[in-house]
Order: C-alpha cells, then sequence, then structure tokens
C-alpha cells in the first residue's frame, strides 16, 4: 500500500474506501467531490438517496414522517444509482430525481425518512454493492460506524453551527430559494438532532476516524488537509 499516492496525490497502486461522515453543510459533498476527482476516485453521496426517497414519498402527497406511507412508497420504487467519473446518478423508476433533491424541503423528508430502518436497509445495501468496486469516497452519516465499518480512512467532518448554517444559506439564495439565515440555522439544528438522536445507525463519530473541522478553511485548504489525512492513513 506505501506507493498508493504519488507526490502529485494520484493513486498508483490498490484502491481503498474512504468514508467521510458529519453534519449537514459541513461541505461534506463539495470537499468529497473535489478530492475524489483529484485522486481517480468515484464519489457517492449517499444522502442524496435519502432525499430521493424523501421526495417520492412528498411526491406521493404522502408523510415523510409516518412510517406506513414510507414504507408503501418505498415498495413502490425502484431506485437506480450509478457511480461513474461524471458524478453519480439516482433514477427512480425511471425518473432522474437529481434536479429536485436539493430543497429544505427535500432536506427535512430525507431526515424523516432516514429514522426509518427499512429505508437504512434498503439504501445501505445498494451503498455497500457499490462501495465493492473499490476506490470510492463515500460520505453520509453512518458511513464509518456503519455502512463501511471497514474502510481504510474514516473523517469526521465538520464545522460551527454558523459557518454551515451561511455556507448553506448561500447556497440557497445562489439557487434562487426565498430563506432566511435563521430559518436555515433552526432547520439545520432540527436535523443534526434528529440524525444524531435517531436509534438505528445515528450520525456519530467513528472512534477510528480523524476529525476534521472546516469551519476557518476555504475549500481548497479543506481539500489539501483531507487529502494530507489521507495520504498519513495509508
Ligand atoms: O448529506 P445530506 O444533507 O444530503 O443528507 C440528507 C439527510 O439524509 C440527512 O439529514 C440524514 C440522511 N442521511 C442519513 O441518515 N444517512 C446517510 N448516510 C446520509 C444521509
Amino acid at each position: 500500500m506505501k506507493n498508493l499516492i504519488n507526490k502529485d496525490s494520484k493513486i498508483m497502486t490498490k484502491k481503498i474506501s474512504i468514508a467521510i461522515d458529519g453534519p449537514a453543510g459541513a461541505g461534506k459533498s463539495t470537499i468529497a467531490k473535489a478530492t475524489a476527482k483529484e485522486l481517480g476516485y468515484l464519489y457517492i453521496d449517499t444522502g442524496a438517496m435519502y432525499r430521493a426517497i424523501g421526495v417520492a414519498v412528498m411526491d406521493r402527497g404522502y408523510d415523510p414522517k409516518c412510517a406506513d406511507d414510507v414504507i408503501k412508497t418505498l415498495d413502490s420504487i425502484h431506485m437506480d444509482v450509478t457511480a461513474k467519473e461524471d458524478g453519480q446518478h439516482i433514477l427512480l423508476s425511471g425518473e432522474d430525481v437529481n434536479g429536485k433533491i436539493r430543497t429544505p424541503e427535500a432536506s427535512m423528508a430525507a431526515s424523516a425518512v432516514a429514522t426509518i430502518p427499512e429505508v437504512r436497509y434498503k439504501l445501505v445495501e445498494i451503498q455497500r454493492g457499490l462501495a465493492k468496486q473499490g476506490g470510492v469516497i463515500m460520505d453520509g452519516r453512518d458511513i464509518g460506524t456503519y455502512v463501511l465499518p471497514d474502510a481504510e480512512v474514516k473523517i469526521f467532518l465538520t464545522a460551527s453551527v454558523e459557518t454551515r448554517a451561511k455556507r448553506r444559506y448561500k447556497e440557497l439564495l445562489e439557487k434562487g430559494e426565498k430563506c432566511t439565515l435563521d430559518e436555515v440555522i433552526s432547520d439545520m439544528e432540527a436535523r443534526d438532532k434528529q440524525d444524531s438522536e435517531r436509534e438505528f445507525a445515528p450520525l456519530k463519530r467513528a472512534e477510528d476516524s480523524v476529525l476534521l473541522d472546516t469551519s476557518d478553511k476555504t475549500l481548497k485548504q479543506s481539500v489539501q488537509a483531507l487529502i494530507k489525512i489521507i495520504r498519513e492513513k495509508i
């Protein structure tokens, strides 16, 4: 494994699995995507899968907090996830849902459906299947603790609540969403609470993970810090 990454950060030999967990808005997907590109790895966004289920439940006029409604939806859809160099694609019964999963409603619905074990069983099976090919950076809440407990590198990515909320607020404004910073902070706190207090596979730092706080880091600095951790761990 010694020659895994050369001095230009390119992967040289065997490809490993890298697990990144952390609370909402810590920058996981942006940082993981950029790192995956740099290393020639595939990026797998597990939050997008929970979002897709949440959106499917809402599209049917059901309540994402109602386990019966969610399980009915789950039984009636086929989810197809592919991870390629150009990114991850999710098809729900043939429909490309990537365009509609990034709203504040989809975030809350995702967090609600994620408390339901049947949802997690289904998605974790897909996630482990995708990771089998090796050379993946997977982000979520339970990757290092539950989905890929044997991942060679585990990172817990975090930032202060103010930093995370400001980043998310900026993203939402850029997309034309109407919201206030206070709303983003309170949504984020509610989601973090629900994600860390649920019974099954809650958001929790894996004991063997490395903590990376990006509060005072730019995207570039965060990616550099992550690559440094990966290099030190292998
Ligand atoms: O990473 P994200 O913000 O796109 O995730 C949306 C929600 O999905 C999050 O609030 C909780 C849930 N989730 C989860 O429970 N487990 C994961 N591995 C990924 C996401």
